[in-house]
C-alpha cells in the first residue's frame, strides 16, 4: 500500500518505482470500467455497526432528542447540544470556532449577547457516525475514551478521572457528561448558577456535585420525568433519575439521528455497482484508495483509522491553553498559552505532539469549516493542504476563516475557590484579540507544528484534487443535507427551542 507518513520506513528507490508503475497500471482509466467494477474498498454499512445494533428503544431515542434540544441542560438556560450541533447545519454549526455561553442566534448569524470566555477552542465536530462501535474515542484528541487501563470504575479515561460514575452505556455516552461541565461552552461562570460554581469547585460527583443538580431540574418538570420512566424501566420515580440516563440518552439519540449511510458512495458498497458514481469521482475514490495516500489514515468504511496524525494544520483561536509557549503571555499580560498540542495533551507522549483524531470524511462536504480549528474555510483548501502541509500551513491566511467578531469578553483568573471571572479591561481588548492569530503569527510555534508533521507531500494535478472533492462528494448523505425535521416544536422545559 502506498505510504505517505514519513515514519513509516523507507522503501528503496527501485521498489518505489516497481510500485509507482504497477499502481499506475491500477489506476488506469480501462475502457469498460463501470462493466467491470474493482472491489468496493470497504463493506457496506450495517446495523451491526451501530450500539443496540441499530435497533434502539424508541423510548430512548424520544427522551435523548429532548434533552438534546433542550437549554434546561446549560447553567444559565440559554444554549444547547443543537446550537453547536445543529442538523441544518452539518451537526456543527458552520463557524471555524463556536460561541458557547452567552452568545445568540444559529450559524454565521451567532452574536455575543451576554459576555464570553472568547471563543471556543477547536471546532465543533460532525456528529456523523459518532454511534458506530468502531468510534473508541471522542474529541479532536480522544480525551475521552474506553479505559484500558482498568484504574477508573466508570470504565472509561476522561478528563473526570474517578468522578465519572459508573453506568455509561459507551464512550458517546461518556462524551455527553462533558459539555454541560464547560464554562464557556454550556455551564457558565462562577457565582452565576450553581452548576457552574460546583464546577469551579470541581465538584462534579455526588449530593451537590454539577451532575446531580442538572438532574434535579430534570425531576421537577413532570413531563421528563414520564418521558424518563419510559425509557428506562429502573426508573419508578422523579428521584431515580440520574445524570447518566440523561447521557445514556442522547447518546441514543445522537447514534439514530445522526447515522447516515445513503450516499452514493454508500450504494456503491453495497451492491458493488460503480454506476452509482460519476466518472470524475471514480476517478477522485482511485486517487484516494491509491496514489494520492488518504486511505493511510482515512481508512475503513467511516473514512477514519481512528488514530491520531500530524498533518500540520494551522491553528486558529485560543487553543487549549496547555502548551508550554509563553510568548503569548509576555508579549500581552494574559496568562494563556495558546498552541493545541492536541493527541499530547493527553498522552504526554512527545510522539503525539500536535496529533488529532483522523476525522471520518462521511458528509464532509457538509461540515465545513474544516480542521480541528476550523481554519479552512473550503472543502478545496482542506483537500490541498494535504498535498505540502508545510508549505500550505506557511501560507495559511488567518483572514480566510469564518470567525464572527466578539464583543463584550471576560478573563478567567485563578482557579478552585480563587476562580473569578472579570471583564476585560477595554483597553487590553486588541491584546485579548491577538490569541485568534497568535500561534499562526509566531515563527517558533509554526516551526513546531511544521516538526511534527509526518504527512509526506504528494503531487496531484489540480484536475486529480477536483476529482478527490467531487469523490468526498459522494460520501454526502442526500438526507442529511437538511435535517430540520430532527427539531421539535418546544421541549419540556418550556424553554424557547430557537437558538
Ligand atoms: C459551544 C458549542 C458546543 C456545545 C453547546 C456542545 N458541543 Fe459538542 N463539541 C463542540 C466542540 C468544539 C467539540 C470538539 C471539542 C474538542 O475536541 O476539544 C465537540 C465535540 C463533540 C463530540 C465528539 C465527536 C467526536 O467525533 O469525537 C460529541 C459526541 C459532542 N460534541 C456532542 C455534544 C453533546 C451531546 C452536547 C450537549 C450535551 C454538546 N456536544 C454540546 C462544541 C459544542
Ligand atoms: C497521515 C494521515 C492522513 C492522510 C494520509 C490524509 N489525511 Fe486527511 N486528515 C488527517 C488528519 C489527522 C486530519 C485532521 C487534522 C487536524 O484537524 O489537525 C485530516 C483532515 C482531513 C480533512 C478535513 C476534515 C474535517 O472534518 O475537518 C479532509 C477533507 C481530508 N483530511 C481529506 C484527505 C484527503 C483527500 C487525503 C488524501 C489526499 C487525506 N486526507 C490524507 C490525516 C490524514
Amino acid at each position: 500500500m502506498f505510504c505517505t507518513m514519513t515514519d513509516k520506513g523507507d522503501r528503496s528507490a527501485r521498489q518505489r518505482v516497481l510500485f509507482g508503475v504497477a499502481a499506475v497500471l491500477l489506476l488506469m482509466p480501462a475502457a469498460g470500467w463501470s462493466a467491470t467494477p474493482a472491489e468496493p474498498p470497504a463493506a457496506p454499512v450495517t446495523d451491526a455497526d451501530f450500539y443496540d445494533n441499530g435497533a434502539p428503544v424508541p423510548a430512548k431515542v424520544a427522551l435523548g432528542r429532548q434533552l438534546f434540544f433542550d437549554k434546561i441542560l446549560s447553567g444559565n438556560r440559554n444554549i444547547s447540544c443543537a446550537t453547536c450541533h445543529h442538523p441544518s447545519l452539518g451537526s456543527g454549526d458552520a463557524l471555524a470556532l463556536s460561541i458557547g455561553e452567552g452568545g445568540a442566534g444559529l450559524g454565521e448569524d451567532r452574536k455575543v449577547a451576554s459576555p464570553v470566555l472568547g471563543r471556543v477552542p477547536r471546532n465543533a465536530q460532525p456528529l456523523y457516525f459518532v454511534g458506530a462501535k468502531s468510534y473508541t474515542s471522542m474529541f479532536h484528541d480522544g480525551r475521552v475514551e474506553a479505559d484500558a487501563s482498568g484504574a477508573f470504575s466508570s470504565g472509561f479515561w476522561t478528563p473526570a478521572r474517578e468522578q465519572l460514575p459508573e453506568g455509561l452505556d459507551n464512550v458517546l455516552a461518556a462524551q455527553a457528561m462533558f459539555p454541560v461541565l464547560s464554562h464557556l461552552e454550556m455551564a457558565g461562570h462562577k457565582g452565576e448558577n450553581a452548576i457552574a460554581t460546583a464546577v469551579a469547585l470541581d465538584k462534579l460527583e455526588g449530593p451537590n456535585g454539577a451532575w446531580e443538580l442538572l438532574a434535579k431540574r430534570l425531576r421537577a418538570i413532570p413531563a421528563y420525568v414520564e418521558a424518563f420512566r419510559m425509557a428506562y424501566p429502573e426508573i419508578g420515580e422523579a428521584r431515580d433519575i440520574s445524570f447518566v440516563h440523561a447521557a445514556n440518552a442522547i447518546a441514543v439519540f445522537e447514534t439514530t439521528a445522526f447515522r447516515a449511510d445513503g450516499s452514493p458512495f454508500d450504494e456503491y458498497l453495497r451492491t458493488g455497482d460503480a454506476s452509482h458514481l460519476s466518472a470524475q469521482a471514480r476517478r477522485g475514490m482511485d486517487l484516494f484508495y491509491g496514489k494520492a495516500g488518504c486511505v493511510a489514515c482515512h481508512s475503513s468504511k467511516f473514512q477514519t483509522d481512528q488514530g491520531f496524525h500530524a498533518i500540520a494544520m494551522p491553528q486558529i483561536g485560543p487553543g487549549k491553553a496547555h502548551g508550554k509557549d509563553t510568548s503569548y503571555w509576555r508579549a500581552t499580560g494574559f496568562h494563556d498559552r495558546v498552541e493545541d498540542e492536541g493527541r499530547y495533551r493527553v498522552s504526554f507522549d512527545p510522539a503525539d505532539m500536535f496529533r488529532f483524531r483522523t476525522p471520518s470524511l462521511r458528509n464532509v462536504a457538509l461540515t465545513g469549516p474544516w480542521g480541528h480549528s476550523g481554519a479552512y474555510a473550503t472543502l478545496e483548501d482542506a483537500v490541498r493542504h494535504h498535498l505540502d502541509p508545510v508549505a500550505a500551513l506557511e501560507r495559511y491566511n488567518t483572514n480566510s476563516a469564518t470567525l464572527p467578531e466578539l464583543d463584550g469578553v471576560i478573563e478567567q483568573t485563578g482557579t478552585g475557590s480563587v476562580l473569578a471571572f472579570t471583564p476585560v479591561d477595554p483597553r487590553r481588548e486588541a491584546d485579548f484579540f491577538r490569541r485568534d492569530r497568535w500561534v499562526q503569527d509566531t515563527q517558533i510555534l509554526r516551526a513546531r507544528i511544521a516538526e511534527a508533521n509526518e504527512l509526506r507531500p504528494v503531487s496531484l494535478a489540480d484536475s486529480e484534487i477536483g476529482d478527490l472533492v467531487a469523490f468526498l462528494e459522494t460520501l454526502t448523505d442526500p438526507a442529511s443535507r437538511d435535517q430540520r425535521d430532527l427539531v421539535p416544536a418546544s421541549v419540556p422545559s418550556g424553554l424557547p427551542v430557537a437558538n
